[in-house]
């Protein structure tokens, strides 16, 4: 009897503790990872640190001095010897460490054992990127970050910066149009591009901006936005209105700048060197981020008469996306797809956009489309993201670098409200009235008539 008392006394606590740290692993990973996995996990990087480097073939001889250092001293074997190791940083989600690397290694060395590390000492995933010469850091996820994005707390973000999505080593990715001005997003129907527009929307809403869509799914994604909207076309006829507009809208901002700098007005707009942020506030116009979503619906034409009309948006697009940048205009171009198919100044167009993400795609030659010319290695990545993740995207920049992506859930209700609430931060842009569209009127819930009507009857 006291044997089974003992056993339930025991053995009781040990199974709740147990079964209350596989339900916080499958349903809170970050409470998880904080209380079991982030102890569990440093106990192992310092118990084995040595002899895990040793195994991974990330350690060099010893120098002369110190094999004499160590065979004056003690009488123990000397041991090849590893990185030497920074301090242990938790943090929410994993952890960081710093190597500085022993002579003859580079980076490229511990980026090849990643994987390695990753299974002996328990984690999600491991990272390294470089610090300084000679210095690499290594970023330990704890858990599957992307599984459900949940953004960090405090992130610094100036003008025309979003925090848009979270990448899979747990940092934030910023969509900043001062350093990337334009950005291409591909992705099969259901991918989540829309909900990547969502958040840059919402995001910039709050900040002195304008925002201007072109929406050919007869703005059924950005209508919701109105409110905070400069401008809105909903199908190619008021896109091919709106675009010499924008066009104009460029140019005047040209003159402005050459205006400010003494230079005759008649200098081609290419050789000004200067841009609207090299004016002082009172004189800078706001910048204007164009969002298209869908763009091939601006290529396609049916007949032969819109021909005309298609090349005319086509050149004005990537006028814009030529010379907008030094006028405060970005552009944000989302679609299905976008080749040589669509004809003339696709692939033109294309190569202005210096940001890409690419969703989920249909077959490889789409994620060729958007990081074919990035590496190799982001279009694999790219075709292999699977339909339950919408918003899982592969997002790269032309200098080479790519990572894995996910937007955190925004409903549409939400992102509406929050261009509701900023409405007005709209900005003045007389060029832009006739575009501004209408804003829908949200239903007054009048209350029921006070005095109920009687039937009156003779
Ligand atoms: N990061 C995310 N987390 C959870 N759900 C998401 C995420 N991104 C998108 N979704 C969901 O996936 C579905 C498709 O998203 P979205 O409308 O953005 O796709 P899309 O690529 O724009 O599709 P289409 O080409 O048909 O317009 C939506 O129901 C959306 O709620
Ligand atoms: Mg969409």
């Amino acid at each position: 009897m006291t044997d089974l008392t003992t056993l339930l006394e025991v053995g009781g606590p040990v199974a709740a503790i147990g079964g209350g740290a596989a339900y916080a692993r499958a349903k809170h990973p970050g409470v998880y990872w904080s209380t079991v996995g982030l102890p569990i996990s440093t106990a192992r990087l310092l118990s084995s640190y040595g002899s895990v480097m040793e195994a991974c073939g990330l350690t060099v001889a010893p120098s002369r001095l110190r094999m004499l250092a160590v065979k004056a001293t003690t009488r123990r074997e000397v041991r090849p010897v590893p990185p030497r190791r920074g301090i242990i940083r938790p943090t929410s989600t994993g952890l960081r460490l710093r190597l500085r690397l022993a002579p003859g290694q580079e980076p490229a060395d511990v980026a090849a054992s990643a994987e390695r590390l990753r299974h002996a000492w328990g984690v999600h995933a491991v990272y390294v990127s470089t610090v300084k010469p000679g210095v690499v850091e290594l970023r330990l996820v704890g858990f599957d970050v992307l599984h459900r994005v949940r953004m960090p707390r405090k992130i610094d973000v100036g003008l025309l910066s979003v925090p848009v999505a979270l990448r899979e080593d747990a940092t934030p990715f910023v969509r900043d149009y001062r350093t990337v001005p334009h950005q291409l997003t591909l992705g099969a129907t259901l991918s989540g591009k829309s909900m990547y527009l969502r958040h840059l929307i919402a995001g910039l809403a709050s900040q002195p901006v304008a925002l201007v869509g072109i929406d050919c799914k007869r703005g059924v994604e950005l209508a919701p936005f109105a409110p905070r909207l400069s401008a809105l076309a909903t199908d190619p006829e008021q896109a091919a209105e709106l675009l010499p507009v924008l066009v104009k809208e460029m140019e005047d901002r040209y003159d402005l700048i050459k205006a400010r700098q003494g230079i005759a007005p008649d200098t081609p707009a290419e050789e000004i060197t200067s841009d609207v942020w090299g004016l002082p506030d009172s004189e800078r116009p706001v910048p204007l981020v164009l969002f298209v979503d869908e763009v091939a619906e601006l290529f396609l034409v049916a007949t032969r008469k819109d021909e005309e009309r298609r090349d005319e948006m086509v050149t004005q697009l990537i006028r814009l996306a030529q010379l907008g940048r030094a006028a405060g205009i970005y552009l944000e171009v989302c679609g299905q797809r976008f080749g040589a198919e669509l004809g003339k100044g696709a692939t033109m167009l294309r190569a202005q956009l210096t940001g890409r993400v690419c969703h989920r795609v249909n077959d490889e030659a789409s994620a060729k489309m958007a990081l074919g010319d990035i590496a190799p290695e982001a279009v694999t990545a790219a075709c292999a993201i699977a339909p339950e993740r919408p918003g899982l995207a592969v997002a790269g920049d032309t200098s080479g670098g790519w990572s894995r992506i996910r937007t955190p859930y925004l409903s549409l209700g939400d992102a509406a409200e929050t261009c509701r609430e900023s409405a007005h931060l709209v900005p003045d842009l007389p060029a832009l009235k006739p575009f501004r569209p209408d804003v829908p009127v949200r239903p007054v819930e009048t209350p029921g008539p006070a005095v109920r009507p009687r039937l009156v009857t003779d």
